[in-house]
């Protein structure tokens, strides 16, 4: 069999180092990969959103199963575009995307199927939407409609903040057009927690639970990332509230999206808020979340492939995850200046180190230069650690993000901090 992944992050390290587990699997590519990929999957250079030159690709190269990392190449429609061709895909249509390309979408879906999610508005005018913030006050949570990478939402907790980040949306542009309308929510209070699933459009397959750590700076300030971290299992998740997390927004969304014409192939992410009042969606993502993959990858037992063909065949019923129990720990290590303008072309040095404490090393912004690797992006390596409690996985994955070593590099000392102030 051969297989391609698309993407260039820590998600689809691990992605392409678990693939390489099935024997059956004969070449694996990676578009375009990173230094990490290189070596366990051939890289080849293609623009992500270039699905014509995929297409050929894929025709040429005989790829029998293709695995989309990211959201963009999804909500540009490349599992349509590819399963035209006859190319099997793990990943939704461009229909079925939007529920996370267009928040308005997934927010009118939930409104549809009865989904818990925060009360909201939707503006196209910045007037009225000053209008409603006034009235309504802080604090409240300002999102742009389409795609921003991560960086299109903005906790406001004073109603001058929610008032200047919709005219930054909607009249000075900071978005694009992704910021043609903005959505004006009530702020939800809990705990965050990452919920994913396979889906075949008829069945689910949940994922163990994880956290991810947005904030850049320790104890969740500072502004928000793509993810500085994450751990799984999350035991604020017990089984009866995964059940009712099935029950009241996996299912409703699958058997929602098959109603509508647009059965859902592939990984869903429900990104929500445990509330007092039950768990509420603030955000769906069509794919694997970076960095609870990296988290969630190494405790799956179970062949990933089978059940990703699955999906991309749509059928899954009777496939089982067999889970380690151990704990893992994902650090995320990044370049000075993230998430805003970041430094590149740092030689990086440790990593072989790092494996030898026992740790997995998924790179991100890396390349490889003459044998030598270097940081190529803002994230640039996720350190991951197995242990039979949080602490021995928290302990490990320290020890060996601290063999690593690259002039500007920073990470978060308190992944998992949340777990850990529960216990004490
Ligand atoms: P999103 O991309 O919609 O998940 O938003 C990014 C982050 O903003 C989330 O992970 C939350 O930390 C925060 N957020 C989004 N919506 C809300 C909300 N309604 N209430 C509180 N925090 C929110
Ligand atoms: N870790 C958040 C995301 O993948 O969107």
């Amino acid at each position: 069999m051969n297989i391609l992944v698309i993407g260039s992050g820590g998600r689809e390290h691990a992605l392409c180092w678990k693939i390489r587990q099935n024997s059956d699997v004969k070449n694996l590519y990676c578009i375009p990969g990173n230094a990490g990929t290189d070596g366990i999957a051939d890289n080849y250079n293609i623009d992500i959103l270039d699905s014509v030159t995929i297409k050929a690709f894929c025709v040429e190269k005989k790829v029998d199963l293709v695995i989309v990392g990211p959201e963009l190449p999804l909500a540009r429609g490349i599992t349509d575009a590819l399963e035209n061709a006859g190319i099997k895909v793990s990943g939704p249509s461009y229909g079925a995307a939007r529920m996370e390309s267009s928040k308005i979408f997934a927010k009118e879906f939930m409104g549809r199927y009865d989904i818990p999610t925060a009360r909201f508005r939707i503006f196209d005018d910045f007037k009225k939407a000053e209008e409603y913030i006034k009235y309504i006050g802080a604090p409240l949570v300002v999102k742009v409609d389409g795609l921003a990478g991560g960086k299109g939402v903005i906790v406001a907790m004073t109603t001058e903040e929610a008032i200047s980040a919709a005219k930054s949306m909607l009249d000075d542009k900071i978005f694009g057009s992704a910021g043609n309308k903005i959505i004006v929510e009530e702020f939800l209070k809990g705990e965050e927690v990452s919920i994913l699933a396979f889906s075949d459009g008829k069945n689910i397959i949940p994922l163990e639970t994880s956290q991810d750590h947005k904030r850049i700076y320790e104890g969740d300030h500072g502004p928000n990332t793509g993810g500085m971290g994450a751990y799984s299992p999350a035991p604020v998740v017990n089984d009866v509230l995964m059940k009712e997390i099935e029950k009241v927004i996996l299912k409703p969304t699958i058997d929602g999206m098959r109603e509508e014409g647009m059965p859902y192939k592939g990984v869903i992410y429900a990104g929500l808020m445990l509330t007092k009042t039950g768990p509420k969606v603030l955000e769906f993502n069509v794919r694997f979340g970076d960095p609870e993959a990296q988290a969630l990858i190494p405790r799956v037992k179970s062949d990933i492939v089978d059940i990703m063909l699955g999906t991309a065949n749509g059928d899954i019923s009777g496939k089982t995850i067999e889970w380690d129990k151990r704990y893992a720990v994902c650090v995320v290590i990044s370049s000075s200046g993230y998430p805003g303008e970041y430094e590149k072309d740092k030689l990086i040095t440790g990593i072989e180190d790092a494996e030898r404490e026992g740790v997995f090393v998924f790179h991100a912004g890396t390349k490889k230069e003459n044998g030598k690797i270097y940081s190529n992006g803002g994230r640039v390596l996720n350190v991951v650690a197995l242990g039979d409690t949080i602490e021995e996985a928290r302990h490990k994955v320290y020890s060996g993000v601290e063999k690593i070593n690259f002039e500007g590099m920073y990470y978060r000392k308190d992944i998992a901090h949340r777990f850990l102030e529960k216990k004490i």
